[in-house]
């Protein structure tokens, strides 16, 4: 049936709707790409979750549950994760220690002490920062908040301690909990079915003494950008300084501005802008963004500055559109074949990530810590910039055809949207290439001759 219905097409089809068909395949597929399940710049990454059984209690044990974000640069930002599992006999949770649940659920049927929660599928949230010494743990009480590996490994790590009754009381009978699933806050993350480990084992403060874990179980939590279902939420914009073209991010990148339907944006330059902002705070997920003909919440401008003799200079600017969002250590990943060779940035921090063998045109940035790692919602402080230095090499280098202009940036790891490639800013035609390249010489001696002047 389906043999013959092809040529049939393709008789129906003038040839031009045929191939226009098949541009759209192409073109629906690459998008498809572009979200697909792993990340190709972060392919280990994962949130591994490990259970340590410390102790068994007479009706059950005490377990330390911690959760280390092995992503390099894919953080949990406020309001921070949430955990849920489902027990797999009838399970409830005495205490927690650093963490708490959602909801206790019906615990009817207990007579003396009431346990902490008695739900069969509990949602574990952490405790604010401020929490009481005695209800806390090492690395617990941050809001939620993780930080990546490839960031802040020091602030990759949250935990929680949970003693659970109506459990096994030997590692013959204890069951592992099923189904995990972790929100961050939203979805996006999908768990594993937790395993039996080597156990861990413990070091004493004095480091003279180690101890042993029960029984461990790992659980991995892999995240993917389609299941998060999310639309865009930053673009990128480019300049140069041989082309007074700034070319924008493409229009309705992120939502389209309805001129009919005034809420949907806000001027910035509305005399109410402060009473809009702060009449409109209780819906605070959902982004309040600035009119702008993309309609982003963040933009990421990347602007060629500068031709030296052996080194090239770009400026990168993020700008954040959205009243409703502050972004505490945001991060950065670009990825352009000569960032293999940066000499010097400016103001941010910068880490090269080899996510394979031999590839090395990608690099995180993130901001300095109480200088820039916070930007700040929309408005007069809400960007953030640097500048690149680059050393050329000079068998690949060329202002031509876009090459000085970023393959691909995410802001907290998700994926910009880029200008189409035949919109970036042009060399000067050929003609004029000629004054351009004696300029660009004149000006890169006239460069390099002040960099000298200022090193003596
Ligand atoms: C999770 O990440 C760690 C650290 O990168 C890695 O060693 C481990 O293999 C990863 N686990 C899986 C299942 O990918
Ligand atoms: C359970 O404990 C026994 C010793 O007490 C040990 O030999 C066995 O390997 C343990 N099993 C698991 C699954 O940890
Ligand atoms: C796993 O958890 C999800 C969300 O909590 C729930 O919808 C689903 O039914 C659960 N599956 C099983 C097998 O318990
Ligand atoms: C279990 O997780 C811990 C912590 O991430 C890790 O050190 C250990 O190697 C993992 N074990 C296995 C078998 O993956
Ligand atoms: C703009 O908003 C109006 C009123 O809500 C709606 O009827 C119209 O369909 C919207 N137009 C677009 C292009 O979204
Ligand atoms: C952003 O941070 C500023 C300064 O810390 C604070 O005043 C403001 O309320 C925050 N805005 C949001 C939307 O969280
Ligand atoms: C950067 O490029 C220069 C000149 O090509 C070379 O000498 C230097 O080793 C390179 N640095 C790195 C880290 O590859
Ligand atoms: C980066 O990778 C390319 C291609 O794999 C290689 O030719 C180049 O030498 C590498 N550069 C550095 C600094 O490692
Ligand atoms: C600058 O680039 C644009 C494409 O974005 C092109 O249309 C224009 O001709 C270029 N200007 C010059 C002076 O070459």
């Amino acid at each position: 049936m389906e043999h013959t219905m092809l040529p049939a097409i393709g008789s129906v089809f003038p040839r031009g709707v045929f191939a226009a068909l098949l541009l759209m395949l192409l073109f629906s597929f690459s998008t498809f790409t572009s979200i697909e399940a792993y990340d190709p710049l972060d392919p280990t990454g994962n949130i591994t979750i490990k259970w340590d059984v410390i102790s068994w209690t007479p009706d059950g044990y005490v377990a330390v549950v911690t959760m280390y974000n092995f992503q390099q640069y894919r953080h949990i930002q406020a309001p921070g994760w949430s955990l849920g599992w489902t027990w797999a006999k009838k399970e409830v949770i005495w205490n927690m220690m650093g963490a708490q649940t959602t909801e206790q659920g019906d615990c009817s049927k207990f007579k003396a002490g009431i346990p902490h929660c008695c739900k069969k599928d509990p949602t574990v949230v952490d405790l604010l920062p401020g929490t009481p010494y005695n209800q806390q743990i090492a690395n617990c009480c941050k809001g939620g908040v993780l930080n990546s590996w490839g960031q802040d490994p020091s602030n990759a790590v949250s935990s929680f301690q949970i003693s659970v009754g109506s459990a096994g009381t030997t590692n013959k009978t204890v069951k592992m909990p099923k189904n995990f699933t972790l929100k961050a806050p939203g979805p996006g993350y999908t768990c594993g079915p937790a395993k039996v480990v080597k156990p861990t084992v413990f070091i004493t403060n004095d480091k003279r003494r180690t101890t042993q874990a029960m029984m461990t179980w790992n659980i991995t939590c892999t995240y993917s950008q389609f299941l998060a279902q999310k639309a865009p939420s930053c673009c990128v914009s480019l300049s140069s300084f041989y082309n007074d073209t700034v070319v924008n991010c493409p229009t309705c990148t992120c939502g389209c501005r309805n001129k009919t339907e005034p809420g949907s944006c806000v001027d910035p330059n509305s005399p109410h802008l402060a009473s809009v902002v702060s009449a409109s705070g209780k819906t605070a997920n959902t982004p309040l963004v600035q009119c702008t003909s993309h309609m982003c919440p963040i933009r990421v401008h990347w602007h060629v500055k500068l031709n030296y003799k052996e080194y090239w200079r770009v400026k990168i600017t993020i700008t954040n559109f959205n009243y409703r969002m502050n972004y505490s250590q945001w991060n950065l990943v670009v990825q352009h074949p000569n960032l293999d060779n940066i000499t010097q940035l400016f103001s941010f921090n910068y880490k090269s990530l080899n996510p394979y063998e031999g590839l090395n045109d990608t690099s995180m940035l993130w901001g300095v810590k109480f200088y820039n790692d916070f930007l700040s919602s929309a408005g007069s402080l809400g960007n953030v910039q640097s500048e690149i230095l680059l050393r050329k090499d000079k068998s690949t280098f060329t202002f031509d055809k876009g090459w000085a202009f970023p393959r691909r940036i995410y802001f907290n790891g998700d994926n910009c949207v880029m200008p189409p490639p035949d919109a970036y800013p042009w060399l000067p035609n050929a003609s004029s290439k000629l004054v351009f390249s004696l300029l660009s010489t004149v000006i890169a001696t006239l460069a390099s001759l002040l960099i000298l002047l200022n090193q003596s």
